[in-house]
């Protein structure tokens, strides 16, 4: 959850929203590909009926984009509350001519009916949100039920592996954001949200708090650097 006031977090994105594509793939070495991926294939599985999507801090639009590549009948709403991140989207949903519904909406109060989507996702977003929980409340309000509320996000691996991962987050992250973004700032914030976010069965158990899923599962991927978490809609 972030204590950052929302103004700031959105004129943070605003900063970055050129860059942040090729900041993700460099970052991530490109494995928050593969994960989102993973994310979409859970979904797959977990939903009986996912043809209309809503995804929910959208940003530059990764998730929206390969929800319809990977079923082009879908209908996917991509939503996030900045216009520069969305600006990007709309720029690269044009070159590639793919449809998609693109609002501008906070995570915090969807406007949009109850039981409205099949399923909804969001990608590295609901950690910059002021609180998770509403956020989640409010993913499974306008998802019908037995559909499927899909998270991923950052976690914090364990052992061996979070020696490097605190390296990875401290100094390379925050470098290559002063290197290539001239943004020192946005790359310390980004890392700095992730090591203090709830992660693994502690996220889990804001998703049982919120009450609004009959079921509940979590992912790790990479040693828990990311994790993937699914929840069935009651
Ligand atoms: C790290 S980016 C993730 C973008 C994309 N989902 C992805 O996986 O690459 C986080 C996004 O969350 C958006 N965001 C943060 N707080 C939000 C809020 N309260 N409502 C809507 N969007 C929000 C930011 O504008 C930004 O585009």
């Amino acid at each position: 959850m972030s204590e950052t006031p929302k103004s700031e977090v959105r004129a943070l994105f605003a900063s970055i929203a050129k860059k942040y594509d090729l900041m993700n793939d460099l970052i991530t070495f490109g494995l928050h590909r593969i994960w989102k991926k993973r994310l979409i294939s859970l979904l797959n599985k977990f939903s009986a009926q996912n043809l209309n999507i809503l995804d929910v801090a959208s940003g530059t639009g990764d998730i929206a984009l390969s929800l319809i590549n990977d079923l082009p009948e879908r209908k996917v709403t991509a939503t996030d509350f900045c216009e520069e991140m969305l600006d990007v989207l709309r720029e690269k949903s044009q070159k590639r001519s793919i449809h998609l519904t693109i609002q501008t909406a906070d995570a915090m109060t969807l406007d949009f009916a109850d039981n409205r989507f099949d399923s909804a996702t969001i990608g590295y977003g609901i950690r910059n949100v002021p609180d998770p929980m509403i956020c989640l409340k409010e993913m499974a309000r306008v998802v019908a039920p037995g559909g499927v509320v899909a998270i991923l996000e950052t976690g914090k691996p364990t052992g061996l592996f979070n020696i490097l991962w605190k390296l990875h987050t401290k100094l390379f992250i925050p470098f290559l954001g002063w290197l290539l973004a001239s943004n020192i700032e946005a790359y310390t914030y980004l890392p700095s949200t992730a090591a203090s976010f709830p992660s693994g069965d502690n996220f889990l158990r804001i998703m049982d708090s919120s009450s609004a899923f009959s079921s509940i599962k979590a992912y790790p991927q990479l040693f828990g650097v990311s994790y993937i978490y699914i929840g069935i809609v009651k």
